[in-house]
Parts: structure tokens; C-alpha cells; sequence
């Protein structure tokens, strides 16, 4: 099984992050196949809705951290993940997340830009970015405070401080919370009546809804410029270090 499962059931594309041997940890050619995924389904007619979702004891750690140290040495950030974070927001198709366990970093903030977010009720959502000497990336500083309100997004980007899947729906960034044995099903259905609706329709008000994509994408771009200084800095060499030699 690949480290990105793609499937089509009916108008719905199912993209899985499947390594759960590293939580889902995000490799570089996973970011491609999730980026290939994503932009065939926007020239696919066939295909009216997505579903992200992870495995079943965990959505997704974020970026390989691994891959981390080594992109702090040559001073870049890989391309495949600034094609991948351009490509969901450039999306014109729904997305629908699925999200069981941990969802930590660009696990979290990959769900900011999808439309239903469905969890379990063992999610939980974390972006350690600043404890690792990091910053926020995907978007996020620019759309969490629009739809949690400055406070809020300051507890979960800057202090790094987790949300259940409870408090995130009462911050209004998950719909539902399910059981972890209905997740998948639950996502489906929801993805299945998103794509039943007339899709030129569904594309055009989604588009009104979600603001200037132009802006998202130059947020996104400055937070990478910004997220490359960081991670050559000391005080993220140290974190990622520690991250690394905590078992050995
Ligand atoms: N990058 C690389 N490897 C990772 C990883 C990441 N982001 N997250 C987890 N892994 C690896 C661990 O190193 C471990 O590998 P090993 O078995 O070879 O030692 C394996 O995945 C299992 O992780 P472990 O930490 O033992 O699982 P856990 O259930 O105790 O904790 C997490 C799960 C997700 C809470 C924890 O792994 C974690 O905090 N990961 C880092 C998340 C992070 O900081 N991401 C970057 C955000 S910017």
C-alpha cells in the first residue's frame, strides 16, 4: 500500500495518509501525491467532492521532521510542499477531512482549508510550531484568526496548547464529532450529499465564501519565506534535535 491511497468511490476522491508505522508523517512524495491528487480531481468533471483523511489511530504528525533538519541545511523549503499547500488552496472542489487522533502542524492546518471538517472523538488538534522554534505555515496566520478569533488561534499557533475534538467544534473548526467506528462512514455520507448538489452552483458559492484565494496564496508564500529563516535558526536546530535523540 502506498504512503498516499487514492481512491474514487462514485463523484467522491478519498485521499489517505497511510504511514502509520511515522503517524502519517509527511514526506516529500507524499506532498506530491496529495498535490497530484487534488489538482487532477479539479480537471476531473467525474469527481464533485474530496475526502482527506488519515488512518485509523492517526490523522497526520505534520511534516517529516527528518526531512525538516535537512531542508535547514540547504536553506529551502521542498518544493513538493509549497506545491501542495498551493494546490489546496487554489482547490475548487469541497473538501471533506476525516480526522482521527492526532492531527499535529500542517495536519491541523491542512483541515483550515477544507470545508467539512468531520473527528473523531479521540482527535486532537496541535500545532507545536513555535515550541520548535517554527512558525505558522499553510495559511493559517491568516485564516485561523478569521475563523476563531484572534485569541483562539493565538493559543493554538503560537502557544501550541491542543484542542480536543470538543473544543475545536466550539471553536467552530470541526462540524461533527463521531465515533471513531463511524468516521469513515460519516465522512462519506457528508461528501456524498455535498456532491449530489448541482456543482456549478456549489463551485460558485463556494468561491464567494472563501475569499480572495490570490491573498491566501501570497500569505502562504510569505509565511514560507519567513518559515526557511526559522528553520535554520538555533533555536530550531535544537527543538528538531531533541524531537529526533528523545528514544535514543
Ligand atoms: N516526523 C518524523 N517522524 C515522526 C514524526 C514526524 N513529524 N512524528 C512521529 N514520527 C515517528 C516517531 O519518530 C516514531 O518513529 P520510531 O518508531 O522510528 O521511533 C514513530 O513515528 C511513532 O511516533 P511516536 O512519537 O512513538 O508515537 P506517539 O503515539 O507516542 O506520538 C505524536 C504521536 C504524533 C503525538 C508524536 O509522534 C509527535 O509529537 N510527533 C511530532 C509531531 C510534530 O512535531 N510535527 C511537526 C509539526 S511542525
Amino acid at each position: 500500500m502506498p504512503d498516499v491511497f487514492i481512491s474514487n468511490e462514485g463523484p467522491v476522491r478519498k485521499i489517505r495518509m497511510n504511514r502509520p508505522e511515522k503517524k502519517n508523517a509527511l514526506t516529500l512524495a507524499m506532498y506530491e501525491a496529495m498535490a497530484n491528487a487534488i489538482d487532477d480531481a479539479g480537471k476531473t468533471d467525474g469527481v464533485r467532492c474530496l475526502i482527506v483523511a488519515g488512518t485509523q489511530d492517526v490523522f497526520c504528525a505534520g511534516n517529516d521532521l527528518n526531512d525538516f533538519i535537512v531542508m535547514a541545511r540547504s536553506g529551502s523549503l521542498g518544493e513538493p510542499i509549497v506545491r501542495f499547500l498551493h494546490t489546496l488552496a487554489r482547490c475548487e472542489k469541497p473538501i471533506v477531512a476525516a480526522v482521527s487522533g492526532a492531527a499535529v502542524g500542517v495536519g491541523t492546518t491542512m483541515l483550515l482549508h477544507c470545508d467539512q471538517v468531520i473527528a473523531s472523538d479521540s482527535a486532537v488538534l496541535l500545532t507545536p510550531f513555535v515550541s520548535l522554534g517554527l512558525l505558522p505555515e499553510a495559511g493559517s496566520s491568516l485564516i485561523a484568526p478569521r475563523l476563531m478569533g484572534h485569541a483562539r488561534a493565538f493559543s493554538l499557533l503560537i502557544m501550541g496548547k491542543p484542542l480536543t475534538a470538543e473544543e475545536a467544534w466550539r471553536a467552530g473548526i470541526v462540524n461533527t464529532v463521531v465515533p471513531a467506528a463511524e468516521l469513515d462512514a460519516q465522512a462519506l455520507n457528508v461528501a456524498r450529499e455535498i456532491a449530489a448538489l448541482p456543482p456549478e452552483s456549489v463551485t460558485a458559492a463556494r468561491r464567494l465564501m472563501r475569499g480572495s484565494v490570490e491573498e491566501t496564496v501570497a500569505r502562504i508564500d510569505e509565511e514560507v519565506e519567513a518559515f526557511k529563516t526559522r528553520l535554520a535558526s538555533p533555536e530550531a536546530q535544537k527543538a528538531l534535535a531533541a524531537f529526533l535523540n528523545r528514544k535514543r
